[in-house]
């Protein structure tokens, strides 16, 4: 019972019921403050950003990027980083014409330097955060800056286009959704929906099989960068996007250094990685690809971490294998190999990971999002977002998703969030045993297993869980990404939110609650954890907020600090 739960409380905040207001709301005695938005400048060169126009390609380069979502804070000598992601911008708001498909030159510019990496330094000015404008850190990455391709595709054929034909140099990065953080400083951003960016000229252009199997198409999403950049012209350039899907690493402190895509990770639409070091020192992450009915994936470095010692081999050389769960809470990890995927070369299997995981039998998932490790614990945890599709039809080119295992519900609506724990408490084993740690639904309107499993309450259910993350206390903070219609199958749930989750007694409590049509994504403390930055993304996404400025003007995405108004440790 809930009574005798309370009394071994590790919250250090009394819940609060939802809301559909146009703000945030927060716990008595927390507060919020805004630390950056879209279009804000990091530079002093570039224009503060004007909400008739909404920016120029040249003033969203030097600007703070659209859509922001993972992030982290990097602690360096004095100073502190931090580094966001900035995923993808909604060409509505975006583009004054209000329209979805982008025509015009600067437009469609403006909206690929609103994508891409955004490095900050940041410090507090009268206990409020902000931007130091023109640090020597501060750093725009785009889809137009120069990367190296490193690991066993470097170098294929696959990856090699007419501009390099080495296959070992590429440009930019875009749709970074989660992140990761390395133990030797880097910062990793994550390429998830890579595909929407592609598009022919010619539209009857037939794309090859394994690009459909990645959501390639002639058509893209709206954002028309083929108009600009024949990059994007997958008829053109029919390898360019095997070059995109990846993990990339950032060395913040170091604003001339050249990003890595990591292909030893594999290519697939990527959440987060989540990085750990291991108990013999090797390095491991956990990544989701979120799409419905595909894969959870490991790597395991064939290397040991030794702090100082040279990491770049690290995430170029090891083993990534995919998860196959059980029903009866047991659970396996299968390497992806030539051998076990009879596929050509390891290069073939990073590139195609999706198809390789599919010729080993991986199970399919309701869309992993992201992945979070305890960190007083072996156990690891990771949100299944919803899948509408969950036991009523595949997606094309995909594995048959069959109700069982940690996908229990058909037509998922509400999402779930699985844990599992590696064999001897080993993070490179191949086997672990696994459970829910919640499954969202709603208590109120159903009875059945749409209500939810006992953890959730009138007081405290949210559907479509995605990002997660453990704080230093050992909580879980749960941010959801879902249904903000309250009516229906989702009355009570209100706004998107955040939440918070005690691993061990299963009580989850609410947070925050953000404005209108935004979702809560993005999470990371200053080091003393008396500050929490929390982003909020795409609020009034279909014209329905003003947020964070109110009255008419555009609402913009941005990353807020949450502190305690005594001053206290967050959460
Ligand atoms: Fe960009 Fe899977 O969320
Ligand atoms: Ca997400
Ligand atoms: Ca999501
Ligand atoms: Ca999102």
């Amino acid at each position: 019972p809930q009574s005798a739960r309370a009394a071994t409380s590790r919250f250090a905040y009394d819940a609060i019921p939802t809301s559909t207001a146009d703000g945030i709301s927060l716990p008595a005695g927390y507060k919020a403050d805004i630390v950056v938005r879209w279009g804000d400048p990091l530079f002093s060169d570039a224009p503060e950003f004007d909400h008739a126009t909404r920016g120029t390609a040249a003033s969203q380069e030097r600007a703070f990027g659209d859509n922001n979502d993972g992030m982290d804070i990097f602690a360096f000598e004095d100073k502190m980083l931090l580094v966001a992601n900035n995923e993808y911008t909604n060409r509505s708001i975006l583009s004054v014409t209000g329209e979805n498909r982008l025509e015009d030159q600067d437009e469609i510019a403006k909206g690929m330097m609103a994508h891409g990496v955004s490095v900050m330094e940041v410090a507090q000015v009268n206990g409020a955060w902000a931007v130091v404008k023109n640090s020597p850190y501060n750093r725009r990455i785009t889809p137009q800056t120069d990367m190296a391709l490193t690991g066993p595709a470097a170098g294929h054929d696959l990856i090699k286009t007419d501009a390099d034909p080495t296959g070992t140099m590429t440009k930019g990065t875009w749709n970074n959704c989660g992140n990761g953080q390395t133990p030797w400083g880097t910062y990793l951003a994550c390429e998830e929906n890579f595909n929407g960016y592609f598009s022919a000229a010619d539209e009857a252009h037939e794309v090859s099989a394994e690009l459909k199997r990645y959501g390639v198409s002639s058509k893209d999403w709206g954002y028309s960068w083929a108009k600009i950049d024949d990059r994007f012209d997958v008829a053109k350039n029919p390898n360019e996007p095997n070059r995109a899907g990846y993990v990339v690493e950032i060395d913040p402190t170091d604003p001339t250094s050249t990003p890595r895509k990591l292909t030893a990770l594999g290519r697939f639409k990527h959440e987060n990685a989540e990085v750990v070091v291991n108990n013999d020192g090797r390095i491991v992450v956990y990544m989701g690809d979120d799409e419905r009915g595909e894969f959870m994936y490991r790597f395991v470095s064939d290397g040991v971490y030794a702090p100082g010692a040279d990491t770049n081999e690290l995430l170029e050389k090891g083993t990534l294998s995919v998860a196959k769960f059980n029903d009866n809470g047991t659970g396996e990890w299968l390497d992806l190999t030539p051998e076990t995927t009879g596929m050509a070369s390891s290069a073939e299997i990073c590139v195609y990971a999706r198809l390789a995981g599919s010729t080993v039998g991986a199970t399919t998932m309701d869309r992993p999002e992201w992945i979070t490790a305890n960190p007083n614990k072996a156990e690891i945890y990771c949100a299944l977002t919803n899948n509408k599709n969950r036991g009523v039809k595949t997606n094309a080119g995909g594995d048959e998703t069959p109700v069982g295992g940690p996908n229990p519900r058909e037509a998922n609506k509400y999402g779930q969030i699985v844990r599992w724990w590696p064999e001897n408490a080993d993070h490179a084993a191949s086997g672990f045993t696994w459970d829910l740690y919640v499954l969202a639904g709603n208590p109120v309107v159903h009875s059945d297993d749409k209500a939810g499993s006992e953890n959730v309450t009138a007081n405290n259910m949210f559907n479509s869980p995605d990002g997660i993350k453990f704080d230093g206390n050992g909580l879980l903070w749960i941010q959801t990404d879902g249904n903000y219609g309250n009516e229906g199958d989702f009355e009570g749930h209100g706004n998107n939110q955040m939440l918070a989750g005690d691993p061990a007694t299963g009580e989850i409590r609410r947070f925050l609650v953000g404005p209108n049509e935004c979702e809560v994504t993005g999470l990371t403390w200053s080091p003393d954890r008396r500050t929490m930055f929390v982003g909020i993304q795409h609020p009034g996404e279909y014209g329905n907020s003003s947020w964070p400025e109110g009255g008419t003007s555009v609402p913009r995405s941005a990353i807020i600090a949450v502190t305690r108004e005594d001053g206290g440790l967050v959460g």
